[in-house]
């Protein structure tokens, strides 16, 4: 699909009718990769602050295409209207116009504009992979470009990236880490004088090269939606039990994790981060209502991985989204070895199209 948009090809199904080009003020299009979360973020307060920091890898394969095309609203009113692989999504339409509602007090250049916003995502909608990082990141990126081209106000790359990031959290929290590449932290932690809750930073500690171009080959366990959604997922850390906990084993987890990756300690890196996924599905196996998000094949393929590393010593290991996908996340010198395993030793017929060859990325860039 030629992302950049004309009249022509804007659908007629759309309710909105593209504007003549004459009438475009500014058009712009970002793409924005999706991110791995190796300490997670799980439960929020007002405000979309996170009730603890966490700690991602920005993905590269996995990323959403989006061009934002803006002109004077007909109806005077804020406007959006939105496509996905070419086709009206009315309810992340309405999600978007919601949100950039929202941003009015803040954003008064928004006000009257018609946002004619079109994307696409690298990975198939029925993988079961979240999209709202890669795309919320991608728009928002996109809006920081307007709020530049209109007020000049984000002309500085340091502030126009803060900006972005801080825009993506308030649309989506795990958004706000794929502003950046390679290891993100979001979140206050004393470890990192300049982290926020408000938005994300790229970390400032020398990762050993160990950890340079991991590898995440993403294993499609169920194609099927969500069971739960992450607003709701999130809201269910109010009043659970385990929270005050989990919040605290958090924190900690950015200590440990940051000596690893440091100091290049494979063991203690795969440790916390199985640690970490382990807890998440922990935290909404107890929640009321209960959620069990992982299916019999991530369970299989769970075994199945203990018993080759416990085998082989194949330096891989794992972490889960809220989801029952499997990421495999291992150094380029292991790629033959998990290959094996995934196609001859796992014990599941696993598909190429199953698995998702993805890995540490250079984060977003402007491409129109
Ligand atoms: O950004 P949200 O609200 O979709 O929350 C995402 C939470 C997890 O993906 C489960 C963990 C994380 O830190 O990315």
């Amino acid at each position: 699909m030629n992302l950049f948009m004309t009249q022509s090809e804007w659908p007629s199904a759309s309710l909105a009718r593209f504007p003549d080009p004459s009438q475009i003020l500014v058009r712009t299009a970002w793409k924005s990769p999706s991110n791995i979360a190796l300490v997670k973020y799980w439960g929020k307060f007002e405000g979309q602050l996170p009730a603890n920091p966490s700690l991602s890898i920005t993905l590269s394969a996995c990323y959403t295409e989006t061009e934002v095309v803006c002109t004077e609203s007909e109806s005077g009113a804020m406007e959006v209207s939105f496509l996905l692989d070419g086709q009206p999504k009315p309810a992340f339409e309405d999600k978007l116009k919601t949100f950039c509602q929202s941003l009015l007090p803040q954003k008064p250049f928004l006000k009257g504009k018609h946002l004619w916003v079109r994307s696409r995502n690298t990975f198939p909608h029925s993988a079961g992979i979240a999209s709202s990082a890669s795309g919320m990141s991608a728009f928002c990126l996109a809006l920081c470009t307007l709020e530049n081209e209109c007020t000049g106000a984000l002309a500085k790359k340091e502030d126009f990236f803060s900006e972005a990031s801080r825009l993506s959290r308030l649309a989506s929290g795990s958004a706000s880490r794929s502003v950046y590449g390679g290891f993100v932290l979001w979140g206050k932690h004393p470890l990192e004088e300049k982290s926020s809750d408000e938005e994300a930073f790229p970390v400032s500690w020398n990762i050993h090269p160990e950890f340079r171009g991991l590898n995440d080959w993403i294993v499609v366990c169920d194609r099927q939606e969500k069971a739960v959604s992450s607003r709701a997922g999130h809201g269910l850390m109010n009043g659970h039990p385990y929270a005050a906990e989990r919040f605290r084993q958090a924190f900690q987890n950015i200590e440990r994790m940051k000596m690893a990756l440091v100091s290049g300690d494979w063991e203690t890196f795969s440790f916390i981060t199985e640690h970490e996924a382990l807890s998440l599905h922990a935290m909404m196996m107890t929640s009321r209502p209960w959620f069990i998000l992982m299916k019999p094949t991530t369970l299989a393929l769970l075994d199945a991985l203990k018993a080759f590393r416990a085998n082989t010593g194949c330096r891989v290991t794992f972490t889960l989204d809220a989801g029952p996908n499997l990421h495999l996340l291992f150094p380029d010198s292991e790629k033959e070895n998990v290959n094996d395993f995934l196609i001859s030793k796992s014990g599941l017929n696993l598909r190429p199209e199953d698995i998702i060859q993805d890995k540490e990325g250079t984060g977003p860039e402007r491409i129109l």
